[in-house]
């Protein structure tokens, strides 16, 4: 029976690709797909009739990523796996010009957005023996300037994705960085990273698109697929790099 999985962050960029590649044959899974822009969710119901359903709305909406998980057990019958992609990198300053306010919508898009997802999920997940990818970043352990708010957001995830893996042993939770990828995080970095980051770490993002060193997002995000639907409970409870060599039977 083809596997059911929620995608949050489904529009563009790394949740694009990895949408895609599951609704591909040979997997032809199902989708439940969330974004705020609707035209790519709806163009996916169109090519893959019968596959996919969608949320429109902000993650910061507890009740979205609720529905979600509703939605999947309703349409398809149960829940198989769930990647969690959606984030945002704003605010970019340092700690000497820090915007609670700011700080805390960025908490509730990349962290707290999860919980409800995860509390409703976690009971179907059990029963499917399903697995959970959450989308992390270098920025865990590389101190960037200005990166606060997006770097702790993501070590907080992967400890949340440990903590899955320690309540639940019977549900694969892991944390992948995907490395840095072509996408429109990567624009916003270039376009605007100027004024809250250091000057060398901006020319780096710079460098790294001018000398084509990004990713495409399809090459992490074939390694998060294979995660979500064949990964091994050895690994379950880490947060590993998808260049990691204990990740190399699970690139395609
Ligand atoms: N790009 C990189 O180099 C890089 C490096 C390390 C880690 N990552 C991580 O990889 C993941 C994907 O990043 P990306 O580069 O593909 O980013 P992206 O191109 O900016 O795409 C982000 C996705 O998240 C969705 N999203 C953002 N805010 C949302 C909200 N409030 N509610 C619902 N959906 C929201 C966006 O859809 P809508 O705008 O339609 O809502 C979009 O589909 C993220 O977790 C990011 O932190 C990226």
């Amino acid at each position: 029976m083809a596997p059911t999985i929620v995608v949050t962050g489904a529009s563009r960029g790394l949740g694009a690709a990895m949408v895609r590649k599951l609704l591909t044959s040979p997997i032809s899974a199902n989708v439940v797909a969330i974004a705020r822009t609707e035209a790519p969710l709806k163009a996916l119901c169109d090519e893959f009739p019968g596959q996919v359903a969608y949320l429109t709305g902000d993650v910061s909406r507890d009740e979205l990523n609720s529905e979600a998980i509703k939605l999947a057990v309703s349409k398809f019958g149960g829940i198989d796996g769930i990647i969690f992609n959606a984030a945002i990198l704003d605010p970019i300053d340092p700690l000497v010009k820090a915007d609670a306010t700011a700080w805390r919508k960025l908490y509730d898009i990349n962290f707290f957005s999860m919980l409800p997802a995860l509390k409703e999920a976690i009971p179907h997940l059990k029963e499917s023996k399903g697995k959970v990818v959450f989308i992390s970043s270098g920025a865990t352990h590389h101190y960037f300037y200005g990166w606060g708010a997006y770097g702790s957001s993501k070590a907080a995830t992967d400890h949340l994705s440990a903590t899955l893996a320690a309540e639940e042993p019977e549900i694969f939770s892991f944390s992948l960085d995907p490395g840095v990828m072509d996408t429109s995080m990567q624009v916003h970095i270039r376009d605007t990273g100027s004024s809250g980051m250091s000057s060398s770490e901006h020319d780096r993002f710079l460098k790294l698109k001018s000398e084509s060193q990004l990713s495409p997002p399809e090459v992490p995000g074939g390694v998060a697929v294979n995660l979500v639907l064949d990964g091994p409970m050895n690994l379950s409870g880490k947060a590993l790099r998808f260049t990691d060599e204990q990740l190399a039977k699970y690139k395609d």
